[in-house]
């Protein structure tokens, strides 16, 4: 979402939010060839959001600060590469940009903060430079970039199904639902170690065949909570690699032990590869209420909380 363009140097710098997502539903299907997994999903971005700021460079460096120690702001940050890979494909060498991260999505934490601020950067990029990419162009080099990266160039509430980038939006109704989310700041969690083990310890019951997984995706697509979200019984919330995470790591069975016993509570899961979890409530103040109920617990475990809204609409941009 583009909050803010200075109007009279119409496009010298513009400021974005990135906001996280979480896993209503994360099903592993199989392996495909190119060793990702085949994937059925469905993800809701929320209203917990990194901010980027983008300012024009005459001199063609491309430049990342961050407002917090320990993130690396080198080549190798998914901002940085995004920025020049969005270049390369513009096919103008000299373009250049300084970027400001604020950071308020945690690290490493199964909720695609790096994902979503890629994203940004892409979406933030291609406007500041005027390049008029189309957001086709866009999903292509998000794909590039990592699996969740397409889901947030628009994010919402969407399927996204091969190994994460085919998007087909879904409509959650203006629900009211909110989340309350728990992480341990002091654990993160690997994706590719996540992965490795879910596949050490289930590769015997994967698919293989195209129809299978369709069929899995079909399935998915008819279940009779969606279209718009039925908040009247407990939401059917799955996340395949919850199981094979949680037995490795404490602070995650401690969290969800904590969030299933929460009154009101409609929905527990880990969200992503971990460690994050989240809870579901009717609404958000029955959320804030259910984490100051029981700040004490929160804090005794080490986890640290969030209260947040679903992101139902598309980001838009504003001038
Ligand atoms: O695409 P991304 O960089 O997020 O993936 C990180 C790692 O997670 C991959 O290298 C792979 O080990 C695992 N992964 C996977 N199947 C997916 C997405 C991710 O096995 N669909």
């Amino acid at each position: 979402m583009i909050l803010r363009q200075a109007s009279e140097a119409s496009s010298c710098s513009l400021t974005l939010v990135a906001p996280a997502k979480i896993n209503f539903h994360l099903e592993i299907l199989g392996l495909r060839k190119d060793q990702f997994h085949e994937l059925a999903m469905l993800m809701q971005s929320i209203d917990l959001c990194d901010r980027l700021h983008f300012q024009k460079r005459v001199d063609g460096q491309i430049r990342l600060g961050c407002d917090i120690d320990g993130l690396s702001v080198g080549d190798e940050n998914l901002i940085v590469r995004a920025a020049y890979l969005l270049r390369k494909k513009s096919g103008v060498e000299n373009l250049g940009a300084d970027i400001q991260l604020e950071k308020k999505i945690p690290i490493g934490a199964g909720l695609a903060g790096g994902s979503s601020d890629a994203a940004a950067a892409l979406k933030g990029l291609n406007a500041l430079w005027n390049l008029g990419l189309h957001k086709e162009t866009l999903e292509e080099l998000a794909a590039e970039l990592g699996s969740d990266v397409p889901f947030c160039l628009s994010g919402g509430s969407q399927l996204c199904f091969g190994r994460g980038e085919r998007l087909e939006p879904v409509f959650l109704g203006s629900s009211s639902i909110a989340v309350l989310l728990v992480k341990n700041p002091l654990v993160s969690v690997s994706t590719p170690w996540a992965y490795g083990r879910f596949k050490d310890l289930n590769r015997d019951s994967y698919l293989h065949a195209e129809d299978d997984f369709e069929d899995r995706r079909q399935r998915l697509r008819e279940q009779p909570w969606l279209n718009p979200i039925n908040l009247n019984h407990p939401l059917p919330l799955r996340n395949d690699l919850q199981k094979v995470v949680s037995a490795e790591v404490p602070s995650i069975r401690k969290a969800l032990e904590i969030l299933s016993n929460l009154p009101g509570v409609r929905g527990v899961a880990m969200s992503g590869s971990g460690p994050s979890c989240f809870a579901l409530f009717a609404d958000l103040e029955s959320a804030i209420a259910a984490k100051e109920k029981n700040r004490f617990k929160f804090s005794s475990a080490g986890l640290e909380c969030w209260c947040c809204s679903l992101l139902t609409e598309e980001a838009r941009v504003k001038r």
